[in-house]
């Protein structure tokens, strides 16, 4: 049954119901991503420009989707289309090593407390299947503990034991651990138990660029812990890592992992990513003078699009940008202003939940009341299970669509999202959980 929200986002996008069509023929579910499946068909973009965005249909999109978190600066930033138009004509690829790709390589170990080396890759995905490698060649061990539902991108390592596994091999599981986070005990027996575990990797955030928090302290805690088993620390900073704060999520809270992973922001919103940390395990890449380490301890590291100038060219202006501009500060203004009004609206309407989150993420939780300024707060399960509540959910983000926001229950925030946009989107969130208290939802 198709329902009012529905009906209304059907009749607004009739060309974007066209295009499925097609893609539904080319592409599993007619998409190219998991996160961008929708009921009853996705909505197909034409450009986007600052913090809007304008689909097939001609509507006009306020976009908290930030290029799944990689556009701080918002869309088509002018210093970033300067800098990508100019190395377009200077080549896009030499096969060989440039100055922008040093450039770029000091701007992250300025801005990153761990980054004493970096190594990059084209996504995060890469980034974190290097770090584990890493870390089980340093190591010598092999096994990789990880958090339920932390997600690292689908390299299979990372997503052993989570819901889409499906092709990976028994024994690449059998070599990853997952449990609970926030419970330090939990890791302290998992390390004491398991001498063979190389690393700990962890979203310093929590899970889903903080949907489900972790503790700040519990960072500090898995350091003091791995630490004292001589197991390899890897924040995954794919998300956090120039977001959260210049220096991401480690120098928020002021615990240095021995390595990060990060992409995102670092690529400028082209592709781009990257193991940084510890120069002794980093250096695991690098040839020495020494035939049976060569052999069989040194990681072999090629891809033709490591570092490639275009992603180096973005990558260096938008970490210039970061490292020299308030940009950081004008998102997480837009971030607090964001939560400030979904808060107040959420209280006028009498709905129970609240807006949350980290600098410049925002999510919305409904079901449940949170204390929005408790740092150290930790979902319950039946929390995590409202939160997720799959209706809701939907029906608010083609609802908010309807209203001219994307968004849904997550807000990523950047640079250029002003104060109008913001109090617009609190407006369009009002008629959306309108629109579901007409279905009964809220
Ligand atoms: C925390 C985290 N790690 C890793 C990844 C994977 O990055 P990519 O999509 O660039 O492969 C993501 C992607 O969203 C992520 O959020």
């Amino acid at each position: 049954m198709v329902t009012p929200i529905e009906r209304t986002y059907i009749e607004r996008h009739p060309k974007s119901a066209e295009r499925f069509e097609l893609s539904k023929e080319l592409f599993p579910n007619g998409v190219t991503h998991d996160a961008r499946n929708l009921k009853p068909f996705p909505y197909f973009v034409t450009h986007a420009r600052g913090s809007r965005k304008w689909d097939v249909d001609g509507n006009e999109i306020i976009d908290y989707k930030g290029g799944h978190g990689a556009l701080i600066l918002g869309h088509s930033h002018p210093d970033i289309v300067a800098a990508v138009t100019e190395q377009m004509t200077l080549g896009t690829h030499y096969a060989a090593s440039t100055d922008i790709e040093i450039e770029w390589a000091q701007l992250v170990r300025d801005l990153v407390p761990c980054a004493e080396k970096v190594r990059f890759h084209s996504s995060g995905t890469e980034a974190t299947m290097m770090a584990v490698r890493m870390a089980r060649a340093y190591t010598g061990r092999t096994k990789l503990l990880k958090f339920h539902d932390h997600f690292h991108g689908w390299n299979d390592y990372v997503r052993s034991h989570e819901p889409g596994d499906g092709g990976i091999p028994a024994e690449t599981a059998s070599t990853v651990i997952s449990i609970e986070p926030n419970d330090v005990g939990l890791v302290e027996s998992a390390l004491a138990g398991d001498p063979d575990i190389a690393a700990v990797i962890v979203e310093p955030t929590g899970a889903h660029m903080g949907d489900t928090p972790v503790r700040p302290s519990f960072l500090g805690e898995l350091r003091e812990a791995t630490e004292r088993y001589g197991v390899v620390l890897i924040f995954d900073e794919v998300v956090t890592g120039f977001r959260t704060s210049p220096g991401g999520a480690q120098a928020l809270y002021g615990v240095t992992p021995d390595m990060c992973t990060l992409a995102k922001i670092l690529g400028g919103g082209l592709p781009g990513g990257a193991v940084a940390g510890r120069a002794d395990i980093i250096d695991m890449i690098q040839l020495r003078d020494d035939a049976s380490f060569n052999k069989s301890r040194r990681i072999g590291h090629n891809g033709t699009f490591n570092a490639n100038p275009l992603s180096a060219a973005a990558g260096r202006k938008a970490l210039d940008l970061v490292k020299n501009q308030p940009i950081n500060d004008r998102a997480n203004a837009a971030a607090a202003r964001l939560k400030a009004g979904l808060n107040d609206l959420l209280s006028r309407m009498e709905i129970t939940g609240a807006a949350t989150g980290v600098a410049s993420a925002v999510f919305l939780r409904l079901g449940f009341e949170v204390d929005a300024d408790d740092d150290e707060v930790v979902f319950t399960k039946e929390q995590e299970r409202m939160a997720g509540n799959a209706a809701v959910k939907d029906q608010l983000t083609l609802a908010m669509y309807n209203h001219g926001v994307d968004g849904g229950l997550r807000f990523i925030t950047s640079a250029a999202h002003s104060d109008d946009d913001i109090d617009a989107t609190v407006e369009a969130a009002g008629r959306a959980l309108a629109d579901l208290r007409g279905q009964g939802l809220v």
